[in-house]
């Protein structure tokens, strides 16, 4: 058997059949904005690899800083250990994160961080006299991984539904309407308001991806909504949880997707481009507050800890990432790819299989009436040397922050190609999702 036979027959992909398993390709190495397959043909990363590979694949930084972390220590269990790389880390994202957030809880996914925040919301009110307030308030639309709790708060009528039986009820408020950029409609927060309020003894915390809903709904909304949504946090003694993990990291803009609103969480979620996307690496960061009143409770300890927490090599993968962050000027960059963006896709608008054109930083999606046919899909990705993975209705670009202007002029020619293509047949559930 052939390594693509045998990983056909006996491995499962991401949201894939093992039966009859959508193609997959052989990725043999990686460079910049680049992937080359075992065929020798190169592919642009226009998804960056689900969003993690900020800087380009491979960055020669981050993997001397892996490669002197390894002769090292490689790892040691964080439960009676700690180590330089997790203490500097910690440091270094308190200091970038929003103000007075400067509690780690280091994780070994997004999934993993969003549990261990609402955990935090929960164990909060808990220690505070009030463990009937144990339910989160999330957002239709969104999305916040695939574990048990990550599945309940992500959008009800989502990839989740057959799992309903597993997951416990949570609540949810209407997907924000008003758009990135339009006029403030205060009535978009109404139903959040009316949630919060009818529900607030049972509420720890709302949770919500600011600012852009990606993996779900792939929707840039009003930086208001947040402001909107602290208030009613604040007037109802809810947590808010930011889960920066998609949009964080310049994606949108602004190192943070929420820095817009002007309001901070009490709790905030940060993965994905945390490492450079080359190692998993997440983080739920928390105030002192939360922390205090978390330790100052019964049991006191926080129960959680997984074994992989704060992994050494993860550490410097990321420390090394931060460096990059912090000389290069990601915000002129992602203003660029934006601009492109914009330029490139909006004359997509007037197609006949184009619902809506839409572009919020290094982010620009086209939605389509019906997707087309995985042939086609295919045919573009091969033809432009461009890889894309559309979901749902939604042809996407979230390439690296380094991308050049020609490698986005490639991207967007694929994406148009795809526009263009004829509509597919009825999609099947398992194309409802990243
Ligand atoms: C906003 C958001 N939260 C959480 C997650 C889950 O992260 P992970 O896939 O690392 O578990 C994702 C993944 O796409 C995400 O987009």
């Amino acid at each position: 058997m052939t390594t693509l036979e045998y990983d056909r027959a006996f491995i499962w992909h991401p949201y894939a059949s093992i039966k009859d398993p959508p193609p997959v390709r052989l990725a043999v190495s990686a460079s910049g904005t680049e992937l080359t397959l075992d065929t020798g043909a190169k592919l642009v990363d226009a998804v960056s690899s689900w969003w993690c590979v900020a800087h380009g694949h491979n960055r020669p930084e981050i993997v001397e800083a892996i490669r002197r972390q390894s002769e090292k220590l490689c790892h040691v269990m964080f439960g009676g250990f700690t180590h330089s790389p997790a203490v500097e880390l910690a440091q270094r994202l308190a200091a970038i994160a929003p103000k007075g957030l400067d509690r780690v809880f280091f994780a070994d996914s997004g999934s993993i961080s969003v549990e261990v925040a609402c955990k935090m919301a929960v164990q909060f009110h808990a220690s505070s006299g009030h463990p009937e307030r144990n339910k989160i308030v999330a957002l239709k639309g969104g999305y916040h991984g695939d574990t048990s709790l990550c599945m309940a708060i992500s959008d009800p009528d989502g990839m989740h539904t057959l799992f309903r039986g597993v997951m416990t009820k949570q609540f949810f408020a209407e997907k924000p309407a008003c758009g990135f950029g339009a006029d403030w409609d205060p009535s978009d927060a109404s139903s959040l308001e009316r949630v919060v309020s009818e529900h607030s003894g049972e509420i720890a915390a709302v949770i919500c991806e600011p600012v852009f809903q990606a993996a779900n709904a792939m929707n840039f909304y009003s930086p208001h909504y947040l402001r909107e949504m602290r208030r009613i946090c604040d007037e109802h003694g809810a947590l808010l949880i930011f889960d920066e993990i998609a949009a964080g990291f310049y994606r949108t803009g602004p190192r943070w997707a929420h820095e817009r609103s002007g309001v901070s969480p009490d709790i905030m979620t940060v993965g994905k481009a945390l490492t450079g996307g080359h190692i998993t690496l997440a983080a739920a960061l928390a105030s002192r507050r939360v922390a205090e009143t978390i330790s100052n409770g019964r049991p006191g300890a926080f129960m959680h800890g997984p074994t992989y927490m704060a992994n050494p090599l993860a550490c410097a993968a990321a420390i090394a990432s931060l460096d990059i962050f912090e000389k290069t000027d990601y915000s002129a960059n992602v203003a660029r790819i934006e601009r492109e963006f914009r330029e490139g896709l909006a004359p997509l608008a007037s197609l006949p299989n184009v619902r809506d054109v839409r572009v919020l930083g290094a982010a620009g999606v086209v939605e389509v009436e019906r997707m087309p046919s995985r042939a086609d899909i295919d045919r573009a990705i091969d033809a432009h040397g461009v890889w894309l993975r559309p979901f749902g209705n939604f042809i996407y670009s979230m390439p690296p922050l380094v991308s050049d202007s020609a490698t986005i002029r490639r991207i967007v020619s694929a994406i148009a190609d795809l526009a263009h293509a004829e509509p597919g047949p009825e999609p099947e559930d398992s194309d409802f999702h990243e």
